[in-house]
């Protein structure tokens, strides 16, 4: 898959070729963009010298510096930052974990990855949180272009420097206080399964991004891009999950009294249910199966951004709310006045960071507007924006602004009918299920 500034739409299976033509999936870049400044860093002077040679095409793109050592990066980044720093992990001297505990210190904004040949799981434990992506040696010329442009890709619609500092510096999400504490009781015993964890995890978005973030990194070398979170704690295994929650706060709780006016409860709730119907939408009326476990798994992640925001800029983002209510303005819009990006992008860049599969990224990024996919079969982002539509309007939560379906988008897909239809069976099942409660 060709990772440019364009980007295939959303549903591809694995390894399948594109269908058709190449779409932007997010919105175009802005017009001139300053160079990527990148730092290599690896005792190697081989490996160096290869980078060098290999990514000399990039050079119109991407402004590379390369040295030898921790220390010698160190004093560089000291006089000037950088976007992305990719670092070797054992190195004499200052070794990778240190280097990038210092750049999370200095610029937290920057991308830290480490290129390394070595993947024990002591080794894993330090860089949990100290680095965005790892990628294992000897890792293709293909894939490393890839991971870079990826996230500097999503970075680049991310202006706001305050925001790329939030992401950046974020080592786990908080999850819903109950969930936490269940996850933290089944994670510390012994007869602990996999089922049960992985069922806990399925509900609550921050437990959901942490896992899929684990199970995607080369880290542990699987062979495939993970997009389902039983799927992610089968791959992992109960015993490794359990030494990295031991070892790092790998989940934390969200505090309920941080943003005034944010109701985690809420974002939980609409989250599982958007998914719930995603699934629905993807697998029975659409017909795609394989569509519905990757839109479940999106929806959960899709409003990821708002817990950023709560979490990370409280105050200012119980401002932002309060406007929201006031008045009677989409929330997202009201974001993009004021950081001049929406929870959309903000989730999406951090789900970039953290090294989850594109299609997931771009589901994320665009589901408050699926008609940048292009594609005029629903594509990933567009069943998250229509089920996202559905569980406002049948189920509206108090103070909330619903974020209608974008009529555009319904007549280009040309689902104007079946969505009414669902929303009347939505709503049935749902008095349906009140009724029997
Ligand atoms: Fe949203
Ligand atoms: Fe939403």
């Amino acid at each position: 898959m060709r990772l440019e500034t364009t980007q295939f739409c959303c549903d591809r299976r694995p390894g399948e070729e594109p269908l058709g033509r190449e779409v932007p999936c997010l919105p175009g870049p802005p017009a001139a963009l300053a160079k990527t400044r990148i730092l290599f860093v690896d005792d190697e002077p081989s490996m160096l010298r290869v980078l060098k040679m290999a990514l000399r095409s990039m050079a119109g793109a991407w402004d590379m510096e390369f040295v030898n050592s921790g220390e010698e990066a160190l004093l560089l980044v000291e006089q000037k930052a950088f976007d992305v720093i990719v670092t070797d992990m054992r190195m004499p001297g200052m070794n990778g974990a240190q280097l990038l505990n210092h750049i999370l210190r200095l610029h937290p904004h920057t991308i830290r990855i480490i290129l390394s040949g070595y993947s024990d799981l002591s080794e894993v434990v330090n860089c949990v949180g100290l680095t965005h992506q790892f990628l294992e040696k000897p890792c293709s010329l293909d894939d490393l272009k890839n991971c870079l442009k990826r996230v500097t890709q999503v970075k680049s619609r991310l202006t706001n420097e305050k925001l790329c500092e939030l992401a950046g510096s974020l080592k786990n999400l908080p999850s819903l206080p109950e969930l936490y504490l269940e996850i933290a009781e089944a994670l510390q015993s012994p007869t602990a399964s996999a089922q049960r964890i992985a069922d806990i995890a399925s509900k609550d978005p921050a437990i959901s991004a942490k896992l899929l973030q684990l199970s995607n990194s080369a880290f542990f070398g699987f062979s495939h891009k993970v997009f389902s979170v039983d799927e992610a704690v089968q791959l992992l295994g109960v015993s490794v999950i359990q030494s990295l929650a031991m070892a790092v706060p790998i989940f934390s709780s969200f505090s309920r009294t941080k943003c005034p006016g944010f109701h985690i409860e809420q974002v939980w709730e609409h989250s599982l249910q958007t998914a719930i119907l995603a699934r629905r939408i993807a697998g029975h009326h659409l017909d795609d199966s394989f569509l519905g476990e990757q839109a479940f798994c999106a929806s959960m992640l899709h409003d990821l951004g708002k817990l950023i925001l709560a979490d990370g800029l409280p105050e200012e983002y119980a401002a932002v709310l309060q406007e929201s209510r006031d008045t009677r303005t989409p929330v997202f819009e009201v974001e993009r006045k004021h950081f001049q990006a929406t929870h959309a992008e903000v989730g999406a860049y951090l789900l970039a960071l953290w090294g989850l599969p594109m299609p997931l990224i771009e589901a994320v990024a665009n589901h408050h507007h699926p008609r940048r996919c292009g594609l005029q079969e629903p594509c990933l982002a567009g069943v998250v924006h229509l089920a996202n539509a559905l569980q406002h309007s049948v189920k509206p939560q108090p103070h909330v602004v619903p974020s209608l379906a974008d009529p555009e988008y319904l007549r280009y897909v040309g689902l104007e009918q079946q969505f009414q239809g669902w929303r009347a069976e939505f709503s049935a099942s749902l008095a349906e299920a009140a009724h029997t409660a």
